[in-house]
């Protein structure tokens, strides 16, 4: 059986490596990396490669940066390319990028089944790139890989067959469970013990300047009370450059470039608590155990919040620094990690895939 991965930015390749690494023990299985090239620069890519120990792609279709047209558009004509060269008999795509819609309708098109891991997400917010990507794929897709009991429901009611999805767990904890034991704190920072880490990228957070602004000026009060760290995504970096955007950096407020797989989760695993807008930062701080504020209004990951660390506060900023003076005193929230959340989703996605020919799905 010939298999297709599809990965194209930062967070698919955490998830795709464990199913990788499950597959292959299989036998008379081959497997197909393609790379749409979403994501180009070293630190936002190359990096993972070697750390997550996935080989290099088999095809890179060098895709890069555009206008979610264009750069969607140009996805499905180079890899229906990849497809027929190929001729797979099954896909996996991963997430929500606009890698994983696109590969979506090209599979479909060519009646090429097609597995997506980490179905069932909603944020039910339609002005999220992310949301749109989710609905085609899981609407397309022949196989639904759900990580939580509310995929599942939301799947259900969206009149998706019963038989197509497959409740597995979290594949993205599967390599922090891996990998936890290698992760390691950058040297600059080996010894601040106490500390906040920042991660925001989403659109709405950064994409207009008057709010990244006081987004700014937020995380400039509150490392008055504990040192922040900042490991700034290309898209902020470039809105902070273009719009000159005004933060004074000193020792206790610190943003950095992108950090690889390893650093950032020696980081993420000692701080005090994570300030993000990221979907899969709200998922490892909850197996992590670590106090999350999530600076957006409504997330697809509900079990973060109803199980987990995570705290949503929307654009209510000033929310921040009254969570970090009570997480400092100790006061925050019960949390718990969420069933299947155990390092062994991938070896479930295998063992259906293993079954996949015979399942009657096709
Ligand atoms: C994409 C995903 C998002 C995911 C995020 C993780 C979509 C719609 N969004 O958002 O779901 O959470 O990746 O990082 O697919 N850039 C670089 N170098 C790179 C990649 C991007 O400089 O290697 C810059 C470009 O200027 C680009 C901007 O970052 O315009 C945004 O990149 P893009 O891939 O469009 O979306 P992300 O914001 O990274």
């Amino acid at each position: 059986m010939k298999l297709i991965h599809v990965v194209g930015a930062r967070p698919n390749f955490m998830k795709a490596a464990p199913v990788w690494r499950a597959i292959d023990k299989l036998t008379d299985f081959q497997q197909v990396l393609v790379h749409t090239g979403q994501h180009y620069d070293i630190l936002m890519s190359e990096i993972f490669f070697s750390e997550l120990n996935l080989p290099q792609p088999d095809y890179n279709l060098e895709i890069g940066s555009a206008t979610h047209a264009r750069q969607t558009a140009a996805i499905m004509i180079k890899f229906e390319e990849v497809l027929w060269q190929v001729k797979p008999d099954l896909v996996l795509v991963y997430g929500d990028i606009n890698s994983t819609a696109a590969a979506a309708i090209v599979c479909s098109k060519l009646h090429i089944p097609f597995a997506h891991v980490e179905a069932g997400l909603r944020s039910f917010d339609r002005r999220m790139p992310e949301e749109i990507n989710r609905l085609i794929t899981d609407q397309l897709a022949d196989l639904l890989f759900t990580p939580s009991i509310d995929g599942n429901e939301n799947l259900l009611k969206e009149g998706i067959a019963e038989s197509k999805i497959k409740l597995v767990g979290n594949v993205m904890i599967d390599t922090l469970v891996r990998l936890l034991p290698k992760a390691y704190k950058p040297k600059e920072f080996n010894n601040l013990e106490q500390y906040l880490l920042v991660t925001l990228h989403r659109p709405s957070n950064v994409d207009g300047p008057q709010i990244l602004q006081i987004v700014l000026n937020k995380l400039q009060e509150v490392s008055e009370q504990i040192p922040v760290i900042f490991p700034l995504h290309p898209r902020t970096k470039k809105m902070i450059a273009e719009n000159k955007l005004s933060v004074v950096q000193n020792t206790n407020l610190n943003l950095i470039d992108p950090l690889g797989y390893l650093e950032f989760l020696g980081l993420m695993r000692s701080a005090n608590a994570i300030i993000t807008d990221s979907g899969g930062i709200q998922e490892e701080t909850t197996y992590l155990g670590i106090p999350c504020i999530t600076v957006r209004e409504n997330t697809e990951r509900p079990v973060t919040v109803s199980i987990g660390t995570n705290v949503l506060i929307g654009s209510k900023f000033d929310k921040i620094n009254e969570l970090v003076t009570l997480i400092l005193k100790g006061k925050s929230k019960p949390h718990a990690i969420p069933p299947l959340w155990d390092g062994q989703a991938a070896e479930r996605i295998a063992l259906v895939i293993k079954d996949y020919p015979s399942s009657g799905i096709q």
